[in-house]
């Protein structure tokens, strides 16, 4: 997994009990309502012993029944809502790390998000969080009462023979040295199990999100063994942790064992030579016994931590990938709101440390209003203007601003506001048409959509489905055209009504009539909104007011169209190949 591990944090269990605590006083409950079962079960035998006696004296046996009676409903009552309120405490721990991972990654950077995998982070949300549900309850509570019995029992055995205390804790030292070699491996293998169902997340999500193409390109069968690839190693990792659990466990009972024997053969010893008497030798031997499930117990719960560590360390991983600050939702622009004026200033951009520059000194003025186009070879660096000003990334060096204010100094959302934006590949989410147009702008009422839909000349599709604006378009909009994919990306951003108007190859996929239409309507826009196209066909910007030449992170040359052909031999060449020299 590309997520790199910086171990910066603070410790696992200091992490957990966070999760922990805003629950603290339910889960309190839930241990407390489990400790009186116990306790209750515990008076049972007493009762039974007063009924026994209250029959065998010939006296009525009424009282001890009904005190019986009640013993019994109140026991099953109190288990059950204890074992309620301590589940329902388990599930509240996991809602709260659901809640904050997913807050958090629709917050990642998106330079953060280049480096991971979707899959991989959805499975942090899914399946991770699951393993938070034992560790905070079963476990916790497992400690907490198998931790006071162990102490309890210890001085009770203290109390007995301190000799043969000695001899006992220096079994359980014993086995507790070989648990401290296993519990790491308990961890490490539960980590590595969690990882493959990252990486077998990651690969469901690149085969799912292509599947077309994972067909056509008759690949089923590989991709195939990756997923079974991934799936074995998590049950190989999985069978791992549960080989070293068992261990964990019989290392226990087995020291239990070996208490028993050693404090019979030593107690035994004693009781020869007078320093104890047979009553205290059989005493003891009982708190032995009596030991054995509070050990049980808390070895149980280290070996549970274990598991729910390894998963929290990757949740913990996500959690450290940069994020924007957390911020308000800025309202949109009003109508009539002034156009925004964009200039890049010497940028110099590239991806990551490692990477190429994208961008070398990139530097163009876009004043309010009007339309200005990109154009250049592919890989010139079009898109990755778009990207800076939506301050998806940072520049290394030089300044883009907006309004001729610097972006590092604009709050996110508020600069985001003013901007629409269609990317180059027109994403549309699943849901209805009606969703994906109103993603940008919820409010938006029936006649602007309508407005919209006449624009983008949608209104012919929406009136020929059945269900209108409520069809379902399908994942990523399969379920629809190539152009009609478009079409509803472009309507999205225009009902946003921006400052800025960011159209990324926004009509490429257009049959020639929506494109000539489509063009006018971007025309008409750009009269009161700034707009800046991408576009590798030049009939769609020879009109614009000033295009921007760019090749290989530069800007070679700006000007209108006939200044262009006429001044910058790259352009020219352009629209020679595209039959345009002499158009305008
Ligand atoms: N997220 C990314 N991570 C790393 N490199 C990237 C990323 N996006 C783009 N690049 C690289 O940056 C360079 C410029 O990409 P950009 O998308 O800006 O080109 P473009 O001018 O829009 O090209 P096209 O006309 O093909 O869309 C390319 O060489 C590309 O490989
Ligand atoms: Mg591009």
């Amino acid at each position: 997994m590309s997520i790199t591990e910086t171990e910066t944090g603070p410790p696992t269990w200091r992490l957990l009990l966070g999760y922990v605590r805003p629950h603290r006083w339910t889960l309190l409950a839930g241990a407390v309502l489990s400790l009186l079962t116990g306790a209750t079960g515990l008076l049972l035998p007493l009762v039974a012993r007063e009924l026994i006696d209250d029959l065998s004296h010939d006296r009525t046996i009424t009282g001890a029944l009904f005190v019986m009676s009640g013993l019994v409903i109140t026991n099953a009552a109190m288990g059950g809502l204890g074992s309620y309120v301590l589940r329902r405490t388990a599930e509240s721990v996991v809602l709260g790390a659901r809640r904050e991972l997913s807050s958090y990654l629709l917050r990642l950077r998106i330079a953060a998000v280049d480096r991971t995998e979707p899959g991989d982070l959805m499975a942090r949300i899914t399946s991770d969080t699951t393993l938070l549900r034992e560790v905070t309850t079963d476990s916790l509570v497992g400690l907490g009462t198998g931790g006071l019995t162990l102490v309890a029992t210890v001085v009770m055995m203290g109390l007995v023979d301190p000799v043969l205390l000695g001899v006992t804790l220096a079994v359980i030292l014993a086995a507790g040295t070989v648990l401290g070699v296993i519990v790491p491996r308990i961890n490490r293998a539960s980590r590595q199990a969690q990882d493959a169902v990252g990486v077998m997340g990651a690969s469901l999500e690149r085969i799912l999100g292509a599947l077309r193409t994972v067909k056509a390109s008759g690949a089923e069968h590989r991709e195939e063994r990756t997923l079974h690839a991934a799936a074995e190693e998590s049950w190989r990792q999985s069978v791992r942790a549960a080989k070293w659990s068992a261990a964990a466990g019989n290392t226990a009972g087995l020291a239990m064992q070996i208490a028993f024997i050693t404090v019979l053969a030593v107690g035994g010893a004693r009781v020869a030579t007078g320093a104890i008497d047979v009553g205290t030798l059989v005493a003891f031997l009982l708190y032995v016994f009596y030991l054995m499930s509070p050990i049980q117990q808390v070895v149980g719960a280290i070996t549970q931590y274990q598991t729910g560590a390894a998963a929290l360390a990757r949740i913990q991983e996500a959690l450290r990938l940069p994020a924007e600050p957390a911020a308000q939702p800025a309202p949109l622009p009003t109508d009539g709101a002034e156009p925004a004026s964009v200039a890049f200033s010497d940028v110099r951009f590239r991806y990551a440390d490692d990477l190429p520059y994208v961008h070398h000194g990139v530097t163009f003025d876009v004043p309010a209003r009007g339309m200005t186009a990109f154009v250049g070879p592919s890989g010139a660096g079009k898109t990755t203007v778009f990207s800076l000003i939506e301050r998806f990334y940072d520049p290394e060096a030089g300044v883009v601003t907006l309004d001729g204010r610097d972006l590092s100094e604009w709050d996110l959302p508020q600069l985001r506001s003013a901007i629409g934006y269609v990317e180059q590949d027109a994403p549309v989410l699943s849901g209805s048409l009606r969703e994906n147009l109103l993603l940008g702008n919820p409010d938006a009422d029936e006649g602007a959509v309508g407005r919209v839909l006449k624009t983008t000349r949608l209104d012919g599709l929406v009136a020929r489905l059945p269900k209108g604006l409520e069809t379902l378009v399908g994942h990523r909009g399969t379920k629809l055209s190539g152009g009609e994919r478009q079409r509803v990306a472009i309507a999205r951003a225009l009902l946003r009504r921006p400052r800025l108007l960011l159209l990324d190859e926004a009509t490429s996929q257009l049959d020639a009539v929506n494109e000539a239409a489509l063009r006018d309507t971007v025309a008409d826009v750009a009269r009161t909104t700034t707009v800046l196209v991408v576009a590798h066909r030049l009939s769609t910007v020879t009109m614009a007011d000033r295009i921007v030449v760019m090749d290989a992170g530069r800007v070679r040359a700006v000007g209108t169209h006939r200044e262009l052909v006429a001044g910058d031999p790259l352009y020219a060449e352009l629209a020679a190949t595209q039959f345009l020299a002499t158009a305008g």
